[in-house]
């Protein structure tokens, strides 16, 4: 039965019973007496009562639908209200979640176009780092070699200095290079990958330790991505934001999928709202229908994982 029918017809009957009250058993003369106030009063709070009683029960599944359309996040599916309720509202409510299924499918795809579109970005800027950034600062530094072989002793010790601030600069290039494409990834895979993250993850004051299995299933080539930048992602936090002395890169096969966990013992990540860094670990694992976590660690701390589910490999 349509909703309007429903309420009207739930507001029909309490009004019938009050007139048939007043039909029957109650009188109302004027001027109106004490004892008869007293049963109109006790008369309307009892059809308000039943009023609001029915409408409660008759609206209950709307306004559970209102709690999941305001609560809903793209970025975490699975939540869903249940479709219960009459024609109309179980109607809303299964158009609700065909209309969740296509936004997740839209911002899947569009995610991922944005997501590929960054990678390729970061190999454009890696590479142009690397081969004119980089060879230059091999010219200067070549020029620099030549020069100090021909002056006298003191600018020699001068150009010297020169030369290891130049090394050092050429060593940065390379290492952020490395950071925006991980070509050990693709040479020497996963492994080899996080190994060299974490050792070339220098933050004063932070000590990086890893644990990975050696045992693990064939990932594909967009897994392995997913997870070596939610690594670095994980790490570059606790570094910016946890104040930790330990953190640790795990990667291991359990029994629900490949497993990565970056912990750290730092001050936790409290109430602090989600930015970019976190929703972007949580949209590039949606795209490999993994899981993310990011829970409070019992001793202080932060905890962030990633299951990739068997499947995936
Ligand atoms: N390991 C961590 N320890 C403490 N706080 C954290 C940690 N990781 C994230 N946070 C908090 O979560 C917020 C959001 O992180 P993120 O989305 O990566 O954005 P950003 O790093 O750009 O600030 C951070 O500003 C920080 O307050
Ligand atoms: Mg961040």
């Amino acid at each position: 039965m349509p909703l309007y029918w429903r309420i009207f017809l739930l507001n029909g009957v309490v009004l019938l019973a009050a007139t048939a009250l007043l039909l029957g058993p109650v009188t109302v003369s004027t001027p109106v007496l004490l004892t008869e106030a007293a049963v109109l009063t006790g008369g309307l709070a009892a059809m308000l009562v039943a009023n609001a009683l029915l409408l409660r029960v008759g609206l209950a599944p709307l306004e559970r639908l209102t709690r999941a359309m305001t609560t809903t996040d793209l970025l975490r599916p699975g939540r869903r209200p249940a479709v219960s309720g009459h024609a109309e509202i179980a109607e809303l409510i299964t158009a609700f979640h065909t209309m969740l299924d296509r936004l997740e499918e839209e911002r899947a795809t569009s995610s991922a176009r944005a997501l590929s579109a960054q990678e390729a970005e970061r190999h454009r800027i890696s590479q142009e780092l690397h081969d004119e950034v980089g060879q230059t600062l091999t010219a200067v530094l070549l020029e620099l070699k030549r020069v100090a072989g021909d002056a006298p002793p003191a600018v020699r010790e001068e150009l010297g200095q020169v030369q290891e601030t130049t090394r050092g600069s050429l060593e940065e290039i390379r290492r952020i290079a490395r950071r925006l494409r991980p070509g050990v990834l693709a040479e020497l895979g996963l492994t080899a990958a996080l190994k060299s993250l974490t050792t070339e993850f220098t933050h004063p004051g932070l000590s990086v330790r890893h644990h990975l299995d050696p045992d693990l299933p064939p990932l594909g080539r967009d897994t392995e991505l997913v997870l070596y930048r939610v690594a670095q992602e994980g790490l570059t936090n606790t570094a910016r934001h946890a104040r930790a002395r330990h953190a640790e890169l795990t990667l291991r096969h359990t029994a629900s999928g490949v497993e990565l966990r970056v912990h750290d013992d730092g001050g936790g990540i409290g109430a602090a709202p989600e930015g970019a860094g976190i929703r972007g670990m949580r949209e590039r694992a949606l795209l490999i229908g993994a899981r993310l976590s990011l829970e409070p660690c019992p001793g202080g701390g932060t905890d962030v994982r990633l299951t990739v589910p068997d499947r995936n490999s």
